[in-house]
């Protein structure tokens, strides 16, 4: 059974930290987690521009710190889930000899929306566009556990 989700992003300080708490929302029950492939924001809050839009939104993150993705989160996780490609191919070069976690894009969840990536908001500045996304994709993928 899939109880365990690891949602992963680069920075793990707006896209994957907004999954996490928008899925925990979404569907109470599952362990859930969040995790970035870089390390430059380890032990920091999720960005404050981000924390702001999903409040709006009655998702509270602040209670999350940023963590780099490691290789023992395969053995840790029932599902991976990458915010866009990049990630999960950064995901699938550690993955450990033997280890059939899967690893998905959250967009593959809403094909509706698309789109196969979470635009990264630290760049866009379009954190609303975002939480569209992640709030469609969580939908989709509660529906397929
Ligand atoms: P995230 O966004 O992957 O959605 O957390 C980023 C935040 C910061 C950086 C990259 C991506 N950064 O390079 O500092």
């Amino acid at each position: 059974m899939t109880t365990r989700i690891l949602f992963v992003c680069l920075g793990n300080i707006c896209r994957s930290p907004a999954a996490e708490g928008v899925f925990r929302n979404l569907a109470p029950g599952f362990e859930i987690d969040s995790a970035g492939t870089g390390g430059w924001h380890i032990g920091e809050p999720p960005y404050a521009a981000m924390q702001q839009a999903a409040r709006a939104r009655g998702h509270d993150l602040s209670g999350q710190r940023a963590r780099q993705f490691h290789p023992s989160d395969f053995d840790a996780f029932d599902l991976i889930v990458a915010m866009d490609e990049a990630n999960l191919n950064t995901i699938e070069s550690m993955r450990p000899p033997g280890n059939d976690t899967p690893v998905r894009l959250f967009m593959d969840y809403a094909p509706e929306a698309g789109i196969d990536h979470v635009p990264d908001p630290y760049f866009t500045g379009d954190f609303d566009q975002a939480l569209d996304l992640i709030e469609q994709a969580a939908r989709g993928l509660r529906a397929k556990l």
